[in-house]
């Protein structure tokens, strides 16, 4: 894996998945922009922006007298989204290659500041926490979309082989000192550095087979499954039983996918 990488990488697979998840979560996404208020000539920080498909749609939302700051560490997001923003001609758009704890933007600088899907993989949000707020103006507002209580996340009716493939992320992302379950701290996280909550939105779905949240699971696993095997988590055979296992859900009319629950934080400088 390249250097500053999240556990997921920034293969060509994974850029694909996050596009399709970025279409499947974009109603509950723009929900909280609007709730907050992100409108035309705002500074909006997008923090952990990935290739960006929150970038552009923002960067569309507050013209050409807003700007966005798009915030990343990886080294593959930063050559794509520098070349994304060049060929869009986006004027309005700078990239920041930092790491989320250290921001090279001034105090006091920014209205807004999202994170989608960054939190769940730090190792020290509260760190980030503290940098958001000194960034933000007074009264901005940091808009968090992330993980929540992933225990809750299964294929019904249950089945061991497909249970255990979720057991295996939640590992997966503790041993990359990660968190899928980093809604439960972050409303205390931000109160301990200084912020206050506007808002806590729950955002949950269940599935069923062939839909898109069906898909996206599907997605996810497509990445994710091979890389269990990579490093040793699984073996051949609970690959096996596990794809023989999502065949047979994915033939069921009774089978649904309860998502992995989400929390929207709206909170204020
Ligand atoms: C699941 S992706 C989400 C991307 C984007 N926010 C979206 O919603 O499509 C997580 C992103 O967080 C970035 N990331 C992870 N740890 C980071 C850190 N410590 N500092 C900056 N970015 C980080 C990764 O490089 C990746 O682009």
């Amino acid at each position: 894996m390249p250097n500053k990488e999240y556990i997921l990488g920034s293969s060509e697979r994974e850029i694909e998945r996050l596009a399709y998840q970025n279409e499947v979560w974009s109603d509950a996404t723009t929900d909280l922009w609007k709730s907050a208020g992100i409108s035309y000539g705002k500074k909006v920080v997008d923090l952990g922006c990935g290739p960006g498909f929150c970038t552009f749609p923002l960067s569309r939302l507050v013209g050409s007298e807003g700007q966005i700051f798009a915030i990343d560490s990886s080294d593959k997001f930063a050559n794509l989204l520098q070349e994304k923003i060049r060929t869009n001609t986006a004027n309005n758009i700078s990239f920041h290659q930092n790491d989320a704890s250290k921001l090279d933007l001034e105090n006091d600088s920014a209205d807004f500041v999202f994170a989608r899907w960054l939190f769940c993989f730090l190792e020290n949000p509260s760190k980030t926490i503290a940098e958001v707020k000194r960034i933000l103006k007074p009264n901005g507002k940091l808009i968090i979309l992330d993980y929540f209580n992933y225990l809750a996340v299964n294929v019904f009716p249950r089945n061991d082989a497909i249970s255990e493939i979720f057991k295996a992320y939640q590992k997966t992302v503790t041993t990359h000192k990660g968190n899928y379950n980093i809604g439960e701290e972050l409303p205390s996280l931000i109160i301990e550095n200084g912020l206050e909550i506007e808002s806590l939105t729950p955002i949950c779905r269940i599935a069923r087979p062939n839909t898109r949240i069906w898909k996206w699971v599907e997605l996810f696993n497509q990445v994710s499954v091979p890389s269990l095997v990579e490093q040793g988590i699984w073996n051949e055979q609970q690959k096996a039983d596990f794809e023989t296992e999502w065949a047979k859900a994915k033939n069921n009319p009774s089978a649904f996918f309860f998502a992995p629950p989400m929390i929207g934080i709206i909170a204020r400088k």
